[in-house]
C-alpha cells in the first residue's frame, strides 16, 4: 500500500514538474560571441542569443513561415528569420530598439556607407540646434553638448532613410560614450573620471564597425519580408487569424505551463499530412497554455 502511494506521490511530483525549467547547457553557446556580425551594431539589454533563436526557428519552422516577436527589442528574431528565409513580424514600445532592428536587417551598399561616413566626418555645419533636456549639463560637457549638435545635423542631412538610420544607430551609441554615464553600468550613474570627450573619433570608429558589421547580409539573397513597427501591446495587436506559425519572444519569466485535452475540437481525429493513402497522423488533442510573467 505504502508501496502505492510512494508511486503515485513520484507520479504526481514528475507531471507537475514536467513543464517547469530544465537545464539545458547545450543552449549556453559558450566562447559563441552573442554580439557579432549584425548584432555588433548597438548594444542592446538582454539580447537574445542569436544560435538560440536560430535553433528554435529552424526546429519549429520551416521557409516562408510567418513568425512573431511582440516583443523584438533589437531584432535578433528578425536578423535570424531574414537569413533563414521566414517572413517576420516584430513590434517593440522602445522606439530605439525598432531603429536598431530595422538597421540590423536592411543590407547596405557598403561603398554608399563609407563615402557617407566621409561627408559626415569632413560636414562644415554652421547651424545647429542646441538640445534642451532637464540635467542635460550633468550628464555632457558644454563642447561635447555642441559637437554632438554639429554631428546630428550632418546626419540629418543624409537624403536616404536607410542610410540615415544607418548612422542614427551609430550616433546613439555615441551619445552614451561620450555622456558623463559610467560605460560599466546599465543603469545612469554618473562616472567619476576618464571621460571619453572626443566625439568625432568616437563616432568614427563605431560607424566603422557597423560598417564591417553589415557586410555580414550585404550580400544576402533572401525572399524573406520583414515588418517592424514601433507598438504598445497593450494597445492590441491586429493580426489575422491563423497567419503566425510561430512566436518567439523574451523579457519574461516562464511561470508554467499547463496542457489540457482539446474536448470541443472540430478536426478529425485523424489527418493524412503526406496525402499518401492510408499514411495516416493523429491530429493535435491537447492545448498548451504557457503562462509568462514579466520580469
Ligand atoms: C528583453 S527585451 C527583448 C530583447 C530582444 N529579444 C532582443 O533580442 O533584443 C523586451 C522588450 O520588450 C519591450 N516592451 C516592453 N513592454 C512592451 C509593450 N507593452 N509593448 C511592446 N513592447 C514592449 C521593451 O521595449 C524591450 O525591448
Amino acid at each position: 500500500m505504502r508501496q502505492l502511494s510512494l508511486f503515485y506521490e513520484e507520479k504526481r511530483k514528475s507531471e507537475s514538474t514536467k513543464f517547469k525549467r530544465q537545464r539545458d547547457e547545450s543552449l549556453d553557446f559558450k566562447g559563441i560571441q552573442a554580439g557579432q556580425g549584425i548584432y555588433a551594431i548597438h548594444p542592446y539589454p538582454a539580447m537574445f542569443h542569436f544560435m538560440l533563436v536560430r535553433k528554435f526557428i529552424k526546429e519549429f519552422s520551416k521557409e516562408f513561415d510567418l513568425v512573431f516577436d511582440p516583443f523584438c527589442g533589437s531584432g535578433v528574431s528578425a536578423g535570424e528569420c531574414l537569413k533563414l528565409n521566414r517572413n517576420f513580424i516584430g513590434y517593440d514600445i522602445n522606439p530605439l530598439a525598432i531603429l536598431i532592428a530595422k538597421v540590423r536587417t536592411t543590407p547596405q551598399d557598403i561603398e554608399e556607407l563609407t563615402n557617407t561616413l566621409k561627408k559626415i566626418l569632413t560636414a562644415k555645419i554652421k547651424n545647429f540646434e542646441i538640445p534642451n533636456f532637464p540635467n542635460i549639463h550633468y550628464w555632457f560637457d558644454e563642447d561635447v553638448i555642441e559637437q554632438l549638435a554639429q554631428l546630428k545635423e550632418a546626419i540629418l542631412k543624409i537624403e536616404k532613410e536607410s542610410v540615415r538610420d544607418f548612422f542614427k544607430v551609430a550616433f546613439s551609441e555615441t551619445v552614451r560614450k561620450v555622456s558623463n554615464a559610467d560605460p560599466n553600468e546599465f543603469k545612469l550613474i554618473r562616472r567619476k573620471d576618464g571621460k571619453n570627450k572626443n566625439v568625432k573619433e568616437t563616432f568614427r570608429n563605431i560607424a566603422k564597425r557597423n560598417i564591417e558589421s553589415i557586410l555580414e547580409i550585404s550580400g544576402i539573397k533572401s525572399d524573406s519580408k520583414i515588418i517592424l513597427e514601433r507598438r504598445n501591446i497593450l494597445d492590441g495587436i491586429s493580426l489575422d487569424d491563423e497567419s503566425i506559425d510561430l512566436v518567439i519572444t523574451s523579457g519574461f519569466t516562464h511561470i508554467k505551463t499547463l496542457v489540457r485535452e482539446i474536448s470541443n475540437k472540430r478536426m478529425p481525429s485523424q489527418n493524412s499530412p503526406t496525402n499518401i493513402k492510408g499514411n495516416k497522423d493523429e491530429t493535435m488533442k491537447n492545448e498548451y497554455a504557457v503562462i509568462l510573467k514579466k520580469h
